[in-house]
């Protein structure tokens, strides 16, 4: 048994349509987004985030510029924009591209490409969490598992699969999971908001702990395997993803366990050589500084709020695509 059958970001009558991150768990709802400016702005509020999702924005993006604009150039300028409303996805700009090199064609050749994007996304995010799945099972010697998991890499993340929460899709229907640790993820509890919802949606049993108790988690042999999603490969294998996850490989290969990282290649980005390449977006003060809308910090406090973090290659076990582990 896998997710609920609905995409998360589809195009419909001329519109790019969501679903809206930002208030789940407590709303299930949709955005109806019209011009590529409220697309910039649901991509930076996270309404709709996690990087192959973030990419199927970009390509649908183009397809709204070029309905709207009779120019190339206007077309070109609003593309521009919108590949980089988030810097570390390399997703994004990646659709963005994709979508774009039809323009010639004409906006319905943009649009046909957006959609083939969609179609694909759900197609190798199924086959790369299915060649993770088996991968876990052949290092995991214990059954059933139990896996960490880190931000939300499910159906939410992508068109409507997932990348690591596919992997427990695949395990779950096969009756191979005892449980799933999902870290909450400070700042913006993408853990708890999201994966949490899904995992419930599906019925596989999980418990939300903060990132801090990962590691004694982890160190109290309580998890097998830690799985997660990637934002950004680099050509030699390090991964950005959200922050926390190098710290949960540092406690994966303190304690031995697999870190298995799932990903479409459309993450691998062969053109940085390295992580420490990679840019790093940095958000505002008030994630850390408040909570619930409650100043939890002395006014003016300096922040240091980095979305992702990058883990060495060293300490990745595979990092998974469609076409296997790598
Ligand atoms: O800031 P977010 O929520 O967009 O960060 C998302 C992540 O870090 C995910 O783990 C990653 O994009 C993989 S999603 C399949």
């Amino acid at each position: 048994m896998g997710p609920v059958d609905q995409r998360t970001i589809d195009w419909n009558d001329g519109a790019v349509v969501i679903v809206d991150q930002c208030a789940l768990p407590g709303a299930h709802r949709k955005l109806r987004l019209e011009t590529v400016t409220e697309l910039i702005d649901a991509i930076q509020r996270l309404a709709i985030r996690g990087a192959p999702a973030l990419g199927a924005a970009g390509a649908l993006g183009v397809a709204l510029a070029a309905r709207r604009h009779e120019h190339a150039s206007d077309v070109e300028r609003e593309a521009e924009r919108l590949a980089q409303a988030r810097p570390t996805a390399v997703n994004l700009a990646w659709g963005v591209r994709r979508a774009l090199a039809k323009l010639p064609s004409g906006a319905s050749a943009v649009l046909d490409e957006a959609l083939s994007l969609l179609d694909e996304d759900e197609k190798l995010c199924r086959q790369a969490s299915g060649h993770a799945a088996e991968l876990i099972l052949r290092e995991c010697a214990r059954r059933p598992l139990r896996l960490l998991t880190h931000c939300n890499a499910g159906r939410l993340a992508t068109v409507s699969w997932g990348t690591a929460l596919g992997v427990v899709w695949h395990l779950h229907a096969a009756g191979q999971v005892e449980y799933v640790l999902v870290d909450e993820t400070r700042p913006l509890l993408q853990g708890a908001r999201l994966t949490a919802w899904e995992l419930a949606e599906v019925g596989v049993p999980y418990r939300v702990l903060p990132d801090v108790a990962a590691a004694s988690a982890i160190a109290r042999g309580l998890v097998d395997c830690v799985v997660v999603g990637a934002d950004r490969i680099a050509a030699n294998g390090d991964v950005a993803n959200k922050v926390g996850t190098y710290g949960l490989a540092l406690a994966a290969a303190r304690h031995r366990i697999p870190f298995v990282v799932v990903a479409p290649s459309s993450t691998v980005d062969a053109a940085t050589p390295s992580g420490e390449l990679i840019e790093i977006e940095e958000r505002a003060a008030d994630e850390v500084t408040t909570w619930g809308g409650v100043r939890t910090a002395p006014a003016g406090a300096p922040v240091f709020n980095p979305a992702f973090d990058v883990t060495p290659a060293e300490l990745v076990t595979a990092v998974v695509t469609e076409h296997g582990p790598g």
